[in-house]
């Protein structure tokens, strides 16, 4: 969004951090190109706005602000998680300062933290991602029952239909009708609660390789990395069979359709520690590595992967890696992709301590 810059503002246009200014009555005055990009907001929408009412709740930041400019001094706030009125959450270090301008009397400087810009994201797939089961769950609703009316109805027409030539139309709308009762069952199915029990993930894996060999012999190298100290993890074992083996046929199906030559996947198991998943922090996480040295996602679908019914693949469902994200989901972890040609990496991180596992709602639902 460009925002005119009044001119006694203008060398904050550039400035990579976010800034907003206050004038006397706590109104922003003027927020920078950084704090939109940070905050997702438009400096058009915010201007002229109370900050109580751009960060509603937020008082750690209130008192900073009142502090700063009852003291005339400048006042810093380390770590702390902000919500802005489009209830997005950040974690970030604010300093205020107050200022000599006939325009603002403070100066609000925010740096976004690293490792929490993670959970903000993790948060915003969360809720992306329940929003999708929720919407296919309902989707594959309404479409199931009108297409059983479809087929039932074909069938009878069949029966009446003077000439059997005239068989073929029918035919199509049943055979289509069952393609589609199919993909609505698949969208349905898989969401039956998990059975938590102890699990070794690298049982879970020999699993996925022996399916993938079983499947196609020859195409793939499966190379296996495994740190065998690692514990067992409380999880539901044919879940986390089902997710590693939805993301690692893939790879092989990239492979093959290219023909890379030395095709070549790779499980590699690590303990990673101090693991901070959906604000929640473990001292010991699984993290799992499925990489090959195919082709890589393609671009134009790159950032939708784990979206439903998105596929780079023709006859492809898009289901198998958001079904993959919802297992691993309810296993308190998470999934994450890099991918260029030549080298794709989706990293799972699962959490060890889940004798606290408790059923994830909204997951268990879907
Ligand atoms: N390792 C990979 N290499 C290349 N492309 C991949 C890889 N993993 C996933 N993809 C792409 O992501 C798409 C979505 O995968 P998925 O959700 O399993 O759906 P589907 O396999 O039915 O297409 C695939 O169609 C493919 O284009
Ligand atoms: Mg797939």
């Amino acid at each position: 969004m460009v925002q005119p810059t009044p001119n006694h503002f203008s060398g904050l246009e550039h400035l990579a951090t976010a800034i907003i200014l206050l004038d006397d009555n706590r109104r922003v005055v003027y927020i920078n190109p950084g704090a939109e990009i940070i905050f997702a907001f438009s400096a058009t929408h915010v201007t002229g706005m109370l900050i109580d009412d751009v960060f509603p709740n937020c008082e750690i930041l209130m008192l900073a602000v009142r502090n700063a400019s009852q003291q005339q001094s400048p006042f810093r706030e380390h770590e702390f998680v902000i919500s802005t009125h489009r209830h997005q959450s950040f974690a970030v270090t604010c300093t205020v300062t107050p200022i000599d301008s006939p325009n603002a009397s403070l100066i609000l400087e925010f740096q976004q933290m690293d490792a929490q810009l993670r959970i903000a994201r993790e948060e915003r797939m969360l809720i992306q991602q329940q929003a999708n089961a929720e919407l296919l769950r309902n989707l594959a609703h309404e479409i199931r029952n009108p297409l059983g009316g479809l087929r039932g109805a074909a069938q009878l027409l069949e029966h009446e239909l003077p000439s059997p030539s005239l068989r073929e139309y029918t035919q199509v709308i049943i055979k289509e009708a069952d393609r589609l009762q199919s993909l609505m069952d698949r969208l349905l199915i898989p969401h039956r609660a998990p059975k938590y029990q102890p699990t070794n993930i690298h049982e879970v894996l020999e699993r996925v390789r022996s399916l993938l060999l079983a499947e196609s012999p020859k195409a793939v190298l499966i190379k296996r990395d495994y740190d065998l100290s690692l514990p067992e993890l409380i999880g539901d074992r044919e879940k986390l069979i089902q997710a590693v083996l939805n993301i690692a046929r893939n790879a092989v199906q990239a492979m093959q359709s290219r023909n890379t030559p030395g095709s070549q996947l790779t499980f590699r198991t690590r303990a990673e520690r101090q693991v901070t998943l959906a604000r929640k922090r473990y001292r010991v996480a699984i993290k799992l590595e499925i990489m090959d040295n195919g082709p890589g996602i393609p671009a134009d679908i790159r950032e939708r992967i784990f979206y439903p019914l998105v596929s780079g693949n023709e006859g492809g469902t898009g289901l198998g890696l958001t079904l993959a994200q919802t297992f691993i989901t309810q296993h308190h972890g998470m999934i994450e992709c890099e991918s260029a040609p030549g080298h794709t990496c989706f990293t799972i991180l699962l959490p060890i301590e889940t004798s606290v596992i408790k059923p994830m709602v909204s997951a268990n639902n879907t």
